[in-house]
């Protein structure tokens, strides 16, 4: 039988709150631990577990119909890819960030200046609209550390309570984009299997 092939995020902030919407409404999932992929028991849908930053890809691809993710990783990897419905959760915001002591209140005030991230695309259109030239040093995790180590003047990343930015002495000077987990989409979705979504 055609199944409906959802991704989901492995592990991190998305997970509980996807296995949960699925769950909600009325698909229940055998799921053993380090299972990639799962099989739902009552429904044509078939889970598959994935790292964030790489479901725009298989979406674009067609090698999954469809994905729970947050539309900042959407936009970030910029495939493209529809989103039919925005789920709720997960919000968060993309923020530029600095030393709390820092004169910079904008992302303007930081032109020619080092900013560590791990959304350089979202930066760069960012750079780019606003004409500003910057130096990115792009990073896969742990950026608010970046300024306390001399390795960044300021850093854009994902904002959601403000903690860590607290945590480290940083305080956010400008909003690039507001996000939460959305039900996204493949172009190569099959019409049955759309039907099914
Ligand atoms: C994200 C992000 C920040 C943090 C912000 O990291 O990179 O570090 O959350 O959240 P807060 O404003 O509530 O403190 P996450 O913990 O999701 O893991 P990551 O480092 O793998 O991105």
């Amino acid at each position: 039988m055609n199944k409906l092939r959802i991704a989901v995020q492995k592990s991190g902030r998305l997970n509980e709150d996807s296995m949960r919407i699925l769950k909600d409404i009325g698909i229940s999932i055998d799921n053993g631990k380090d299972q990639l992929k799962a099989a739902a028991r009552d429904f044509p849908v078939e889970v598959f577990y994935l790292r964030n930053g790489d479901i725009p890809q298989y979406l674009q691809d067609g090698v999954v119909d469809a994905a729970i993710i947050g539309e900042n990783v959407l936009i970030e990897k910029g495939n493209n890819i529809e989103f039919v419905e925005r789920l709720g959760f997960s919000k968060c915001k993309v923020s530029i960030a600095v030393p709390k002591e820092s004169k910079a209140s904008s992302l303007k005030d930081l032109a020619c200046k080092r900013i560590a991230t791990s959304y350089p695309e979202t930066v760069k259109k960012f750079l780019t609209a606003q004409n500003i030239e910057a130096n990115l040093h792009i990073i896969n995790g742990s950026v608010e550390i970046a300024p306390n180590i001399g390795l960044a003047d300021g850093i854009c990343d994902i904002v959601s309570s403000g903690s860590t930015l607290f945590k480290n002495g940083l305080k956010e000077i400008e909003v690039l984009l507001k996000s939460e987990a959305v039900l996204a989409v493949s172009p190569e979705i099959s019409a049955e299997r759309k039907a099914i979504l």
